[in-house]
């Protein structure tokens, strides 16, 4: 297995087979379930895998170890992509003491039954391996509220924070690989898993700002070695809600009348000087592709027809998803269309009126039918409006 530094050692596995994340994430090149080994005098496991993948893992482990045993198994994050193959190592490995938090214990006890060899460390205390020692730093709410991160020296076991959707086809280190992929799939992890916890994010951050961190070892994706500055300053811009001058449109269409408004808001904006702009279907692409570039650019622009007297599903769907999100600080405008009973642009005012609370740019526009001339003018100067509230950032 992967030595990364100093005795540490990568054995997580990777998981191709699973084509929805949490039931709900699509994974178009995978996930890795990330774990670690610190051989030392004491030897330490850094979290599990998930429990379908807990022959592979335990080969990994016994790989390192031989017939060695396990002294401590940290447990920084107790999702069961993470914690799911606990109850199988407490099998194999009888003697290992499990460290959490208060929280984490509480967790155990309900999803494995695991009540026994358990030792409780709170926010700083420390654990000497021999030449290491690890310190826990309690991170509430990055991702769920018994969530810590280990330091041992200048690596960072970070738990789900930093990590990103995308299998490790070989290398496990960031300067062995090309890390393309991986750029918009740390934002759409970030902003689907973990994007409605932008304060506590901050709260992290604030409590690791000043430790030199070399590595940072997080559950899913690579381990940053030569972007550590980079993915942190990712995770910083995200969790604080900063975007690019860019602007999403997404319609919901039946027969195309909504999406030929859309293609016109999207060429005055363009005409008035707004070069990102990114456009989406919303029956045709996963929200969470689109909630992704809501949380990169600061324009946003919905349209959809009324549907059985509402707002037409799938936008209603994805407006639900936005405000479950807490996204804040984005331009919104909004267009919608109907046939004979007007609705979809009332229940789109009433979403951002109530929920998303987003500042809202240019004149609605309503289509009865079909596109006309007038129309036609209305949303251009929708267009133009979000152009120019973007353009004056
Ligand atoms: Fe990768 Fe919150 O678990």
């Amino acid at each position: 297995m992967k030595e990364i530094t100093n005795k540490i050692f990568y054995v997580g596995v990777n998981d191709r087979n699973k084509s929805l994340f949490e039931g709900l994430w699509p994974l178009p090149n995978g996930v890795s379930y990330n774990a670690y080994l610190i051989d030392d005098e004491k030897v330490a496991l850094v979290d599990t895998v998930e429990v379908d993948f807990f022959m592979p893992f335990l080969e990994n482990i016994r790989e390192v170890l031989g017939d060695r045993k396990i002294d401590y198994v940290v447990v920084n994050h107790m999702e069961p992509d993470h914690s799911g193959s606990l109850a199988l190592i407490r099998k194999y490995y009888p003697e290992a003491q499990i460290v959490g938090n208060k929280k984490t214990f509480d967790m155990m006890r309900g999803f494995y039954g695991v009540e026994e060899g358990l030792c409780e460390v709170k926010n700083g205390d420390t654990l000497s391996l021999g030449s290491h020692t690890l310190q826990f730093v309690l991170t509430p709410m990055v991702h769920w509220p018994e969530t810590m991160m280990t330091l041992c020296g200048d690596v960072l076991f970070s738990g789900d924070a930093f990590g990103c959707f995308g299998a490790l086809n070989g290398a496990t280190i960031d300067q062995e690989m090309n890390c393309d992929t991986f750029w918009l799939e740390m934002t759409r992890y970030y902003s689907n898993i973990v994007g409605k916890y932008g304060t506590p994010v901050q709260q992290a951050l604030k409590k690791l700002a000043g430790v030199p961190v070399s590595y940072i070892c997080a559950t899913h994706g690579p381990v940053w070695h030569e972007y550590v500055e980079k993915v942190i300053g990712i995770y910083d811009r995200l969790s604080r809600y900063e975007a690019e001058p860019g602007l999403v449109i997404c319609y919901g269409t039946m027969y195309g009348n909504t999406e030929r408004a859309a293609e016109v808001i999207a060429r005055a904006a363009s005409q008035a000087g707004v070069k990102n702009i990114v456009m989406y279907n919303v029956s045709q692409t996963h929200h969470s592709y689109i909630i992704r570039d809501v949380f990169r650019y600061k324009g946003l622009i919905v349209g959809a027809p009324t549907y059985n007297t509402g707002l037409y599903h799938e936008m209603d769907v994805l407006m639900a998803e936005l405000s479950h999100k807490d996204i804040k600080g984005r331009f919104f405008g909004y267009f919608g269309s109907y046939s004979w009973a007007s609705k979809a642009v009332g229940e789109l005012a009433r979403w951002n009126e109530e929920k998303l609370k987003y500042e809202p740019v240019g004149e609605p526009v309503e289509i009865k039918q079909a596109l006309n001339a007038d129309t036609i003018a209305q949303c251009e100067a929708l267009g133009r409006a979000m152009a120019e509230r973007l353009l004056a950032e």
